[in-house]
């Protein structure tokens, strides 16, 4: 019987994850019970939000406990089942994955992956999956584009922002987006039709937007949060809306930055939005719907960076807080069935 190797928290980090914050063990894999399948993980999505399920800190999900199981987002195939709705080969996705080789979960614990005809498995793991529906569901039922009307969007290379910018251009917007250096500003510009790029490394960002948008600019797609943000909403029109995807820059931090000044919500009559992806979970075919035929065809590109092997997880993961990753970031656990 093949050995469970499981990325354990052991640690609360401080800041950027430090070696011994998280421990690879290794467990012996359980006999399958009635219902019960296993899973052997081809895929971990590696997500910002990761590094904040590792505080103790109030949150959208329970902490990951110390001695636990890291918790994340896999894609796998079935290797063996006791449930009569799960059979050897099928692609699959446990709700409650976790950072190992292999997971052992009740039938009704797992959903089934559709791939989409001429598409990689990758594309489940990123435009078509999760990182698709923030992308679409921020801006088609949190900021709504009107053609015409200016986004900005930070880490806009990155998986979400990359694929956020193309939604509102289709819908008719002018997307400026902020991303880290000038290779990633080109790709915005060049590949994916954005409007402008601003190279926050390079050059101030509230300069930048009052160059490219000197009366202002109607919405923000925010995944980064602190100054960053700060230029951006200061810069919203009257009646402009943010919606509030991820505060990126913070996610290591160990004291938040300063808020955005509240008074300019009553000033400017403005609409600012959180939103979490789960809560459109339910409407994944919608996206799917919409999305497929665009990414099959060529129409919205899309991008993943693949790691190989579990063992290099955690310092994958470092490179989500560096930018030192081009597209949707991932881990190879091991090979896609054929
Ligand atoms: N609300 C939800 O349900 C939901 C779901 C998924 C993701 N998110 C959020 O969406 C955002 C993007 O996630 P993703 O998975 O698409 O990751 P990603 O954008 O592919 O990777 C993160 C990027 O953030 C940028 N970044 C990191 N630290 C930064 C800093 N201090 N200042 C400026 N930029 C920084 C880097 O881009 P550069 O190279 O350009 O610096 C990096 O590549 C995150 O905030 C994440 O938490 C939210």
């Amino acid at each position: 019987m093949a050995v469970n190797r499981q990325w354990v928290l052991r640690r609360r980090p401080k800041g950027p994850i430090q070696d011994g914050d998280l421990e690879l063990v290794e467990a012996a894999l359980p006999d399958l019970r009635e219902h019960e399948v296993r899973v052997r993980t081809v895929y971990l999505s590696l997500d910002p939000t990761n590094r904040t399920w590792m505080n103790d800190a109030e949150g959208y999900l329970p902490p990951v406990g110390l001695g636990e199981v890291m918790r994340g987002l896999t894609i796998g195939v079935v290797e063996a089942s006791r449930s009569d709705r799960f059979t050897q080969g099928q692609v699959v996705s446990p709700l409650a994955g976790t950072w190992s080789d292999y997971a052992v979960v009740p039938a009704d614990g797992l959903r089934q992956i559709h791939r989409v005809p001429g598409l990689p498995l990758t594309a489940n793991a990123s435009v078509l999956g999760m990182t698709g529906l923030t992308a679409y569901f921020g801006v088609t039922d949190v900021l709504r584009p009107q053609a015409g009307e200016t986004l900005v969007i930070s880490a806009a290379a990155g998986a979400v922002g990359s694929i956020a910018g193309q939604i509102a251009k289709a819908r008719g917007a002018r997307v400026i987006g902020i991303a880290g250096g000038p290779d990633k500003c080109r790709w915005l510009i060049e590949d994916l039709g954005f409007d402008a790029a601003i190279d926050y490394k390079g050059e101030d960002v509230g300069m930048a937007l009052d160059r490219l948008a000197p009366d202002g600019v109607e919405m923000n797609f925010e995944n980064v949060g602190g100054d960053i943000m700060m230029a951006v909403f200061n810069r919203l029109k009257v009646h402009g809306r943010m919606a509030v995807c991820g505060l990126v820059s913070t996610y290591n931090a160990t004291r938040m930055p300063p808020s955005p000044n509240f008074g300019r919500l009553i000033t400017h009559r403005l609409r600012v939005q959180g939103f979490l992806v789960m809560d459109y979970a339910q409407r994944a075919r919608e996206m799917v719907m919409e999305m497929a035929p665009l990414v099959t065809d060529g129409r919205i590109k899309w991008k993943v960076h693949v790691e190989d092997g579990l063992e290099n997880a955690v310092t994958s993961l470092n490179r989500l807080f560096t930018g030192d990753h081009d597209g949707k970031l991932l881990v190879r656990v091991s090979e896609e069935p054929s």
